[in-house]
């Protein structure tokens, strides 16, 4: 079978290729098709984004990809949300659940953040008004809402979840998120056997720093759910940098194609050491390969990850050890094979 793999830049091509071979030992063949894109893109085809990557995950409609960088400021946009809104990626899911070893303030995480991936202040209409005077405007339309916030409640009752919260600033931003709280609402209707709650984001960002138990699936618009992926992120890691980034995966899904990545960014400061952590591309990878119909393939990785995790040999930096890329990916792979 042929998959799209984009290794990226920074610790991207380390980390993709360590779930690469974590794929392999979980016995399934994978033909993996290299597209280009980030930074060697850049310098290669003077674009970070060629078409030809768009269209090779439109042939093959599934892809692996790593971390690319975005140059802050001036520059390109960025190319993740250009894939996203190419190929109507438009829901981003992240599961972010408590792991064994990984010693954190709370014990009892489990929660999916579910993040609209094509508009609000990402959709990129942005202009200078007049020299200083810079607008940026937050798109919310009602297909779009409505349509990711069914896909929540979807994602709910096939994963057997009891609560989908719903997070907006309705009482501030009153026509864009009062039109996206009318759509959850209205969406909520059709699903009376999952509890519905909603909530202003400030709200939430309190409640997961003090009690994330109560939360299981959250939906939000794409800004709110960049910030809250990065804080559940955090609610799971070990102290230090990088907190959980190494370990969250992540799923951009669209009704035709869909992209499988890590949380986490192209981590400059570590890359071409080899001491990233690749758990969060393996787990995309697992998340993958249940998408196309590999699930148990993809329970054996997780549970292998959770061994690894639980015995505490070979972790990488950020999870508090000394071990490596290639040592920790190691370690998967036995305990996928015992
Ligand atoms: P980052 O996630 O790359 O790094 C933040 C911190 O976490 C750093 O200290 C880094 O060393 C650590 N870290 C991240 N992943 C790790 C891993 N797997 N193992 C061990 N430590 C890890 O975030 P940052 O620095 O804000 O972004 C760097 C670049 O990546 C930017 O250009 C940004 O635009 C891009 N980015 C790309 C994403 C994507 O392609 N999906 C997502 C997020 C950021």
């Amino acid at each position: 079978m042929q998959i799209v793999l984009i290794e990226g830049d920074g610790i991207g091509p380390e980390v993709t290729q360590a779930a690469c071979r974590v794929v392999a030992a979980a016995g399934v063949k994978v033909d993996w098709v290299k597209a280009p894109a980030g930074l060697p893109a850049a310098e290669q085809f003077g674009e970070p984004l060629p078409e030809e990557t768009l269209e090779m995950i439109r042939r093959y409609r599934v892809a692996l990809k790593g971390p690319c960088t975005t140059p802050v400021g001036k520059g390109y946009r960025s190319i993740n949300v250009r894939l996203r809104q190419g190929l109507e990626l438009f829901a981003s899911v992240r599961p972010v659940n408590s792991l064994p070893g990984i010693r954190t303030p709370f014990e009892n995480v489990n929660l999916i953040v579910v993040r609209e991936n094509t508009e609000g202040l990402y959709a990129g209409l942005e202009h200078e008004v007049v020299p200083g005077v810079v607008e940026s405007v937050r798109l919310i339309t009602k297909p779009a809402a409505e349509r990711i916030v069914r896909f929540a409640f979807e994602l709910a009752r096939h994963r057997n979840r009891r609560m989908v919260t719903f997070c907006h600033k309705a009482d501030v931003m009153r026509l864009s998120d009062g039109l996206f709280l009318e759509c959850a609402r209205a969406v909520a209707d059709d699903y009376p056997f999952i509890q519905f709650e909603e909530k202003p984001i400030d709200n939430v960002c309190l409640e997961l720093a003090m009690d994330p138990s109560h939360y299981d699936v959250l939906v939000m618009e794409n800004l709110f759910g960049d910030v809250i992926s990065d804080l559940a992120a955090g609610l799971i890691g070990p102290a230090g940098p990088g907190g959980g980034l190494g370990l969250v995966p992540g799923a951009n899904y669209g009704h035709r194609y869909a992209v499988f990545e890590a949380v986490h960014g192209s981590a400059p400061d570590i890359a071409g050491q080899g001491i990233a952590n690749p758990i969060a591309v393996i787990r995309s990878a697992a998340l993958m390969l249940e998408h196309i119909g590999r699930g148990e393939a993809a329970a054996r990785i997780e549970r292998a990850v959770m061994k690894t995790l639980e015995a505490g040999v070979a972790l990488t930096r950020d999870l508090g050890g000394t071990g490596t890329t290639a040592t920790i990916t190691d370690e998967i792979i036995k305990h996928l094979q015992s």
